[in-house]
């Protein structure tokens, strides 16, 4: 099976490494900052580290829509289609043209030329009101061009603002090599996305989830009430919490720490505050963090983390860096280890 697989931009090499991990033998086809296609030995399951995968039905270079189209309507459409829904097949569809990501217009022969030969493949008719399933011819700057398979709607509840979602917390996650006996901390827990995510992600000995804010930890502990939560509520730990004064917590008690601190755009923090708080933070987490430990955090792009340890002459040194986008937001990704 071919697929196609999106995430935040700037994570191309983590989700690579990670495909090869997760796909049995993968064949990549092509990739850029957002997407990734690839072909697998076997059917995969969802893979929590991507935005979304979909089955991938046709893809090569086009010069224009009308060369996209083209290439589309010359594939064996019946050939790809039947193994990615079965057979047989009763399926009414909608196809939807996107130009570099944006809806794009249709050419209008073309699109009747490959509605008639998909209503034929897929035994249902055109329906763009009540569809079945959606087929996406995307052109991309590149001139890259696929179509793609959505059996249903993509995922779209609406996550309150700063909150993560979570194939990015799992790709920080991923990032910071959890081990089974992980002590981990999210002092900046917010919604808790970071936390629930590891501990979905398997074996850890503790998880602590903080924050500043005692409503964001009282609905935390609403969230471990849920019966999803039952068995592992016992090695959960939500604390009210500030990260600039973790006294509580022993030398290199924590093993991992992944957190996605204040970017100043939801709390009002002016640059100086701003600092403050991450210099406070920074000489805690190298405190409490264990020498063999591992953190990873989600900064705005304007917070120069490396110098921030450096002129605070902490015994941090940054192993891995990345520019990301977060819904729209630039920002970096940093992996610190101790000294
Ligand atoms: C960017 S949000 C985290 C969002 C979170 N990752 C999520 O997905 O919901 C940052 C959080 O840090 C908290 N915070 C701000 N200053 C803090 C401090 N000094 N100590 C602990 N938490 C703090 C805020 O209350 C906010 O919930």
């Amino acid at each position: 099976m071919e697929y196609l697989g999106t995430f935040p931009a700037g994570f191309t090499d983590l989700v690579k490494r990670l495909i090869v991990r997760d796909a049995v033998s993968p064949h990549f086809l092509f990739s850029d900052e957002s997407s990734i296609a690839f072909r697998s030995e076997r059917v995969l399951p969802k893979l929590a580290y991507l935005k979304n995968l979909y089955p991938l039905i046709a893809w090569g270079k086009a010069e224009n829509l009308t060369a996209a189209y083209q290439l589309v309507v010359e594939k064996p459409l019946r050939q790809k289609l039947t193994p990615m829904l079965g057979s047989p097949l009763r399926y009414n569809f909608v196809i939807r043209v996107f130009l570099e990501g944006r809806p794009g217009p249709i050419i209008r022969d073309l699109h009747l030329r490959l509605e008639q030969q998909l209503a034929q493949v897929l035994g249902g008719r055109p329906d763009s009101e009540r569809p079945d399933i959606e087929l996406q011819l995307h052109l991309r700057k590149n001139h890259q061009c696929y179509f793609i398979l959505q059996k249903t709607k993509g995922l779209t509840t609406e996550l309150p603002p700063g909150t993560l979602p979570p194939y990015l917390c799992r790709l920080l996650l991923e990032l910071s090599e959890l081990q089974r006996d992980d002590i981990f901390l999210d002092p900046f827990m917010g919604s808790g996305a970071i936390p629930l995510e590891r501990a979905r992600m398997g074996p850890y000995h503790m998880i602590f989830a903080g924050d500043i804010n005692p409503e964001k930890v009282e609905r935390f502990k609403a969230v471990l009430k849920d019966k999803p939560w039952e068995k592992r509520r016992k090695t959960i730990f939500p604390k009210v919490l500030d990260a600039t004064h973790l006294e509580k917590f022993e030398d290199g008690f924590f093993t991992r720490l992944v957190s996605d601190p204040p970017w100043g755009l939801y709390d009002a923090l002016g640059p100086e505050e701003l600092r403050a708080l991450y210099i406070n933070f920074l000489r805690e987490a190298s405190r409490v963090l264990a020498k063999t430990g591992k953190m990873v955090l989600l900064v705005g792009a304007d917070v120069p983390l490396a110098d921030l340890c450096r002129e605070a002459k902490l015994s941090l040194s940054v192993a891995d860096f990345m520019p990301v986008l977060v819904s729209g937001q630039k920002a970096l990704v940093y992996v610190i280890i101790p000294e």
